[in-house]
């Protein structure tokens, strides 16, 4: 088990990763709070319930249940959610326990940064994506309309815990999807999280937690690192948006049915890739080990249908910036990576066309 340290301008908290994470709740709850209250899914607490109360030492915790899918980032659901803990007698003593992926963690951040002005939440997380991303940092937010996290707050957890045993009932799918983003981090930290997840990644899979357990436990470090310095996304943290920044237009292009987020991310992570080296910011050895591990992680499903103009159009510009400029994070070797505002049209479509034409053996 790892324990690591967040630093936050509200206050510090850990983030626990590894087996027998969730048993770190008793401790810290036991006198604090008057009542706790679990958000969470049906068909997840049916399956973690149990354990994850023997574990914590959770009794008669209230539950209060959101149905599954990204549609539950919603306002509506907030306005359910608050009146669900009004009505369970919840107050400004109340711990809520946000026991989900990110959809459960987003929204019940952003529940617990406005019930009642703000009660303190924990984040358990129990997708690859919120282990390693979503339930560390403290952003937390809803959608409105097609706008993704439009409402939302900077609302650090008080405690982050991670057991990889949960990920055993994880689709392939979804677990994969997942390995897109640890990928994101290997590229980010540099050579002994690279290495390690190049030399690894054959034996990640949902019930190897014994395996899972440590790169996970380095991939949430990345992110703890980067939020420890920049909780506010002044700088530093933009550099979690590698592959983002296509990732989201082909989200987009492909209304949100084609592909899961982190998919999207490995598809926008090729292209970033390749726009570097056509920049000349990538050497040609190190963008190939970047390429070969995202490919990898396992194949996608392809955008070769997709009109370039059209995906072009939908890549997302920074709204406080006059002109709404464009800021690729591009990779310059592994471990480093560049941001750049200005890219030429011309060298973006170019690389978007180039990985439309990647092709995938299984
Ligand atoms: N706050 C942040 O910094 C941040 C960062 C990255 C992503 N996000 C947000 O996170 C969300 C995506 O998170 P996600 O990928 O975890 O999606 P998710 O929460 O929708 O979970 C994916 C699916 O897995 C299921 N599931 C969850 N845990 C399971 C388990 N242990 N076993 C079996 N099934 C399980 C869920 O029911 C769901 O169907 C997006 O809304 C995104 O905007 C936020
Ligand atoms: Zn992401």
């Amino acid at each position: 088990m790892q324990r690591l340290h967040v630093t936050s301008g509200s206050f510090p908290y850990d983030v626990i990763v590894g087996r027998d994470a969730w048993r770190a709740l008793k401790k810290f709850a036991a006198t604090r709070y008057r009542s706790t209250f679990v958000l969470t899914e049906r068909g997840l607490w049916r399956r973690w319930g149990k354990p994850f109360c023997a574990a914590s030492g959770l009794k008669n915790a209230r539950t209060v249940w959101v149905p599954e899918g990204e549609a539950s980032k919603s306002l509506k659901m907030v306005e359910r959610v608050a009146a669900a803990l009004l009505e369970g007698g919840a107050d400004r003593r109340t711990l809520l326990v946000a026991f989900g992926g990110g959809v459960v963690g987003d929204l019940g951040g952003f529940v617990a940064s406005t019930y009642m002005r703000g009660i303190d939440y924990v984040q358990v997380p129990t997708t690859v994506v919120a282990q390693v991303d979503s339930a560390i940092g403290g952003k937390t937010g809803v959608n409105v309309r097609a706008m993704k996290n439009l409402v939302g707050t900077f609302y650090p957890p008080r405690l982050v815990l991670s057991d990889p045993a949960v990920l055993s009932t994880l689709d392939k799918r979804a677990f994969r999807s997942g390995l897109y983003e640890v990928a994101k981090h290997a590229i980010l930290a540099g050579p002994p999280l690279f290495n390690q997840f190049e030399r690894r990644l054959d034996m990640l899979r949902p019930r190897n937690a014994p395996a899972l357990g440590p790169l996970l436990a380095q991939a949430a470090k990345v992110k703890v690192n980067v939020v420890s310095r920049d909780e506010r996304e002044a700088g530093l943290r933009r550099v979690l948006n590698l592959g983002h920044t296509f990732g989201h237009a082909l989200e987009e292009a492909t209304h949100y049915q084609r592909f899961l987020h982190g998919e999207a991310v490995g598809w926008g992570m090729l292209a970033a890739t390749r726009l570097s080296k056509r920049l000349g910011l990538l050497a040609s050895p190190e963008a190939e080990r970047i390429e070969q591990l995202i490919r990898r992680v396992g194949p996608l499903l392809p955008i070769c249908d997709l009109l370039p103009e059209r995906v072009l159009s939908l890549l997302p510009r920074d709204k406080k910036a006059v002109g709404g400029r464009i800021h690729w994070v591009l990779p310059e070797r592994i471990g480093k990576v560049r941001i750049v505002a200005d890219v030429p049209r011309r060298a973006v479509a170019a690389a978007f066309r180039e990985v439309q034409r990647v092709e995938w053996h299984e």
